[in-house]
């Protein structure tokens, strides 16, 4: 069996602008945080542009792309204001996502297949500025066969049903979470899809999921920035390094 491709890890900062905006000034500073996530070992930085910039915002936009070494992942929901920004920032990656402004996190995936007709523009517009496009979805075959469709080079699973499942001790729903993730990420590798994957990962879900050759790359923010309260961001990315290494690991050692 071919050697597994390496596991790329994305830290998400939008938690330390909500920090930041509880009190309306300059601190605590994302960019600053991004900064010394890449220098402790992240591979890349997302951020998400709400709406409602109810964190992110869109200097702090600019300024990661101006200021970090390391792609930057653009989150952001399929709208024209928000095509201009991205197209203006030029990001290394767009992930589309669906928005609602009265929920408390990105809740489900993408309805690619309800949506196609609205998506593909988007698509076709960041694939011909050079963007990188990934399309933030459930591991839900008539969504990977669409994204495929729909000409998207990336597809971020979304593992938050599975992590909440884990989280919570309910095996029943985490098996068969798991099963649809694994599933899903074989029939999108297969239809030429480059798989990520991310929401609600801590350090156990990111190692077991670490073991699917079929993700190069994990997207984690939540459960980071609350680890680094306690023992610093920088030693957070390392034990989140070291997790999904062993989970990576474990796989070579299969084959
Ligand atoms: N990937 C996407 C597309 C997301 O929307 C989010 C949440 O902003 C994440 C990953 C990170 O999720 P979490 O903050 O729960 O780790």
């Amino acid at each position: 069996m071919p050697k597994a491709p390496p596991l790329r890890l994305g830290v998400n900062v939008d938690h330390v602008a909500t920090l930041r905006n509880a009190r309306g000034g300059d601190r605590p500073d994302p960019v600053r945080a991004a900064l010394l996530a890449i220098e402790a070992g992240a591979d890349g930085i997302t951020a998400h542009l709400r709406e409602d910039r109810r964190h992110i915002r869109d200097e702090d936009m600019a300024r990661l792309k101006a200021e970090i070494s390391k792609p930057l992942n653009f989150e952001m929901a399929a709208t024209a204001d928000m095509l201009a920004i991205a197209l203006r920032t030029k990001p290394h990656a767009v992930c589309l996502v669906p928005e609602r402004r009265e929920e408390l996190t990105t809740e489900g995936g993408l309805d690619v297949v309800g949506q196609h007709n609205t998506l593909a523009p988007f698509i076709a517009r960041l694939n011909d500025a050079g963007v990188r496009v990934s399309l933030f979805i459930a591991a839900d075959p008539a969504q990977i066969d669409m994204a495929a469709k729909l000409r998207a080079p990336v597809i971020e699973i979304h593992t938050g049903a599975w992590c909440d499942a884990v989280v919570d001790g309910d095996k029943a729903k985490a098996d068969a979470e798991w099963q649809r993730i694994v599933t899903g990420a074989t029939l999108a590798r297969s239809a030429g899809l480059e798989v990520h994957a991310g929401h609600g990962l801590d350090y156990v879900t990111a190692e077991t999921i670490a073991a699917l050759p079929e993700i190069v790359e994990l997207n984690i923010g939540y459960y980071m920035m609350g680890e680094a309260l306690f023992v610093g961001l920088a030693q957070t990315v390392r034990t989140m390094r070291a997790a999904m290494d062993r989970g990576r690991a474990k796989l070579e050692h299969i084959a």
